[in-house]
């Protein structure tokens, strides 16, 4: 007649068994929370956007003229050349606008067409930006003729881009991308010497 103290000791073990297996689960997700943190961390590290490289490539000005009413009239042209030096991530460029100022005065703006920028991929942008009847006041239309008469003049150049990443198939939202490039210098003589601005690049 010892059942009812072996049926209490048949029933302990029970606890005991699942207490390690909760145990067990617990180790289980810990640690698969950490190796999901790792492989987090690396992806991040391995796909982390890499600053975007800019450069003006040459510059040109054409049907210059700045009347004695000191309106400008005048073509710029710039190769600017765009690295993207990442490896995984592409961008899109949803929307560009490039803006030619001299001293504190813009002088000309323009839009590029959206484009599509692979990893690791060089694109060369062609932009023509057109002064057409721009008043300029203060002492930007004398600083610029004295420029002018010099034989080169020196601008700034700025473009503003509502970027996207992709990596895989994912795209991130829109990032405001800002390069500053100068001083850009243009030279109003012929000659195809060479030429680069290096820019500064903000995301
Ligand atoms: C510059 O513009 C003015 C006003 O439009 C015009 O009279 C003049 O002929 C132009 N000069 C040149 C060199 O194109
Ligand atoms: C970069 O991408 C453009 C547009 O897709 C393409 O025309 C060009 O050849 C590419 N350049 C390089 C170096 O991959
Ligand atoms: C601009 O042109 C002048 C005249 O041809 C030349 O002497 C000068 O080196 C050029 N400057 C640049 C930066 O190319």
């Amino acid at each position: 007649m010892a059942n009812p103290p072996s049926h209490s000791r048949v029933l302990q073990p029970k606890p005991k068994y699942s207490n390690l297996l909760i145990r067990f689960i617990a180790i289980f997700i810990l640690t698969l929370v950490v190796l999901v943190g790792i492989v987090v961390i690396i992806i991040w590290l391995v796909v982390k956007p890499k600053h975007l490289d800019y450069s003006v490539e040459n510059a040109a000005v054409q049907n210059f003229n700045l009347t004695d009413a000191n309106h400008l009239y005048a073509n710029f042209d710039f190769t600017i050349r765009s690295y993207n030096p990442n490896s995984i991530v592409s961008l899109y460029y949803d929307k560009v606008e490039i803006y030619v100022s001299y001293e504190d005065q813009t002088l000309a703006t323009n839009a590029i067409q959206p484009f599509f920028q692979s990893h690791k991929n060089v694109t060369r942008l062609q932009v023509r930006v057109t002064a057409q009847t721009v008043s300029l006041y203060g002492s930007v239309p004398k600083d610029l003729r004295v420029e002018k008469s010099s034989g080169d003049i020196e601008l700034d150049l700025f473009l503003r881009a509502k970027i996207r990443f992709k990596v895989g198939r994912w795209k991130s939202k829109r990032h405001t991308m800002s390069v500053f490039c100068s001083p850009v210098l243009v030279n109003f003589s012929r000659d195809k010497s060479f030429y680069r601005a290096t820019c500064e690049v903000e995301m």
